[in-house]
């Protein structure tokens, strides 16, 4: 299987050097495309230099701050464009133990999607205040009844996907750009009967540098879920 991980990055200079040396040791046959949104730290710049020293490296620079979800696209239609079978979705800061992707990558087949999960069972969160834990368990709660799906850990952003799923997923039509990007590919996946299986996961909060988490992410997410939620429960009363 020819292994595509994309980690999008934005000022992550501090924690990118010993997140790709795991990567790299962890999981060799998989190459790596950094997206990088122009960080002003020289993200980029870093990245490159990487590149230039490992074949199995890329980059993709893009000219400023466009969320996440805009990051992750991009990087899905550069890998899909070179053929790759499985893209896995990894945060830059560390966050992501690159020594669980493999665990993830096992389900492949006979999984479309695999979700790394800190709310199943086995799964956890190292060093987040009681504040993020709380948005973070609330907002999957929310987002299950909402949409009437089982899954624990809809936020998250340790992911493989099948090529063919990503495929089936309309990725033009996505619009969300925060978080809110992790949710929206989880509820086509779901509502498109693809095989979705979580792993519990070990998440460790970065050590360097700062999450870029924002209100305006959080009430992205709210509205969308909620919207979704209102359309799919519609449909199911009317039939339609
Ligand atoms: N290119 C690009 N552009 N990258 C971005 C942007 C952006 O606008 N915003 C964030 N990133 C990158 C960061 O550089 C990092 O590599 C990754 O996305 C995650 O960002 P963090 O800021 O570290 O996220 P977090 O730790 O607060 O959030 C975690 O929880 C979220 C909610 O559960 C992550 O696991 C997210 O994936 C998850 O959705
Ligand atoms: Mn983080």
């Amino acid at each position: 299987m020819r292994t595509l991980v994309i980690i999008p990055t934005y000022n992550e200079s501090e924690s990118l050097p010993s997140l790709l040396e795991r990567l790299r040791r962890a999981v060799p046959h998989a190459d790596v495309l950094i997206a990088d949104d122009n960080s002003p730290d020289g993200t980029g710049a870093l990245a490159d230099a990487f590149a230039e020293s490992d074949p199995a490296i890329h980059v993709l620079h893009r000219p400023s701050k466009a969320g996440l979800g805009a990051a992750y696209l991009a990087g899905f239609a550069w890998g899909l464009e070179r053929e790759y079978d499985v893209l896995v979705e990894m945060d830059a800061d560390g966050s992501h133990r690159p020594e669980e992707l493999p665990r993830l990558l096992a389900l492949i087949p006979p999984a479309d999607v695999v979700l790394g999960s800190r709310w199943v069972s086995g799964g956890s969160v190292v060093n987040w205040p009681a504040s993020r834990r709380l948005l973070s368990r609330g907002g999957s709660l929310y987002t299950r009844l909402a949409l009437g799906i089982p899954t624990r850990d809809a936020t998250g952003g340790f992911r493989a996907y099948r090529a063919s799923a990503l495929r089936a997923l309309d990725l033009d039509s996505v619009e969300s750009n925060g978080y809110c990007f992790q949710i929206d590919l989880l509820w086509r996946a779901l509502q498109r009967g693809l095989d979705v299986r979580e792993v519990p996961i070990t998440f460790v909060e970065r050590e360097a540098g700062t999450s870029k988490m924002s209100g305006g992410i959080v009430r992205e997410a709210l509205l969308n879920v909620t919207r979704w939620g209102a359309g799919y429960r519609w449909r199911q009363l009317t039939g339609r």
